[in-house]
């Protein structure tokens, strides 16, 4: 993941990290990749999954799903397993074939963020595994609108501590950027970006990919982000595009040919192309479309 930022702060492109769940969302990504020559972020998230699960093996079984799916891309790609809730969660993907990770220290305290994050860093170089780290914390959409209550904003000065302290490879800012918001454009303030990029010289990450504005991703990436991570707005299209289908079954269907078969009548690769499609068009704005190297080594 860090040559794919470095390619990308070189280029003047961002490169994206689609957030899939299973396999018809894992393959809708790489997909996308491999149709629009993109180089791609291929992965999963800890934040919106069940932690037993995550804990009882999940971390494991999709370590192993991004592997096989990794291996097979005609694209770079890298594996990351994105906020991870806990210590044991990020050092389980790393040992499951993740090969960048991030641990989602944004509501602990700093003394305890920094200590845990540069231990992390220290285990994940040893095995070439990449780093995300997050200063500054997003607020949520909800069904009543922005919930700001425990977020803040990227301090620059914190952010050049936080980053020498810890020798994380990328860092995820908060800059007026949102999570899951689908209702409108987020408020960012590039200016903040920029006071940030004042400090830190590594590549920096968004989050809340879905409502970051169309027209702020170039001057976003000239003042240093390398990666936007998408999430719900994928969701959404496959969710709308599933229920579409099932809105014209007039009796209940052969569940052979519907559910889990991968032929045209199965429901759920109706969610896949709904999400390849969008997929390709948010390559398209990041501008990381035609720029995966040809005969680049694939990892892992
Ligand atoms: P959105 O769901 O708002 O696109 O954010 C995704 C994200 O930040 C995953 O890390």
């Amino acid at each position: 993941m860090t040559t794919l930022m470095q390619d990308a702060l070189n280029g003047g492109y961002g490169v994206g990290y689609f957030e899939a769940w299973d396999t018809y969302s894992l393959e809708a990504v790489v997909e996308a990749a491999e149709e629009t020559n993109s180089p791609v972020i291929l992965g999963f998230g800890g934040m919106m999954a069940s932690a037993p699960w995550l804990d009882n093996g999940g971390v494991e079984m999709l370590g192993a799903l991004g592997s096989v799916v990794a291996a097979r891309a005609r694209v770079p790609v890298s594996l990351i397993l994105n906020e991870a809730q806990t210590r044991a969660q990020t050092l389980h993907g790393i040992e499951a074939g993740f090969n960048a990770v991030m641990l989602d220290t944004s509501a602990w305290e700093w003394q305890e963020a920094v200590r845990v994050v540069a231990e992390l860093t220290q285990i994940a170089h040893a095995r070439g595994v990449t780093v995300e780290a997050e200063l500054g914390r997003l607020p949520d959409a909800t069904a009543d609108g922005i919930d700001s209550s425990t977020a803040y904003l990227t301090d620059p000065i914190q952010a050049r501590d936080f980053v020498a302290a810890t020798g994380v490879d990328c860092l995820a800012v908060s800059f007026g950027n949102v999570h899951l918001l689908t209702a409108h454009d987020a408020p960012v303030d590039m200016n903040h970006l920029a006071a940030i990029r004042e400090q830190v010289a590594i590549p920096f990450v968004i989050h809340g990919g879905t409502s970051f504005p169309a027209h702020a991703i170039p001057r976003a990436i000239a003042l240093g982000v390398a990666k936007f991570n998408v999430g719900t707005i994928l969701k959404t299209v496959f969710l709308r595009a599933v229920q579409e289908v099932m809105g014209t079954w007039q009796t209940f269907p052969n569940v052979h040919e519907v559910l889990g078969s991968h032929k045209e009548t199965d429901f759920l690769e109706a969610g896949k192309r709904a999400m390849k499609e969008k997929t390709r068009a948010l390559m398209q704005l990041y501008g990381s479309v035609n720029r995966a190297r040809i005969g680049k080594e694939t990892t892992p």
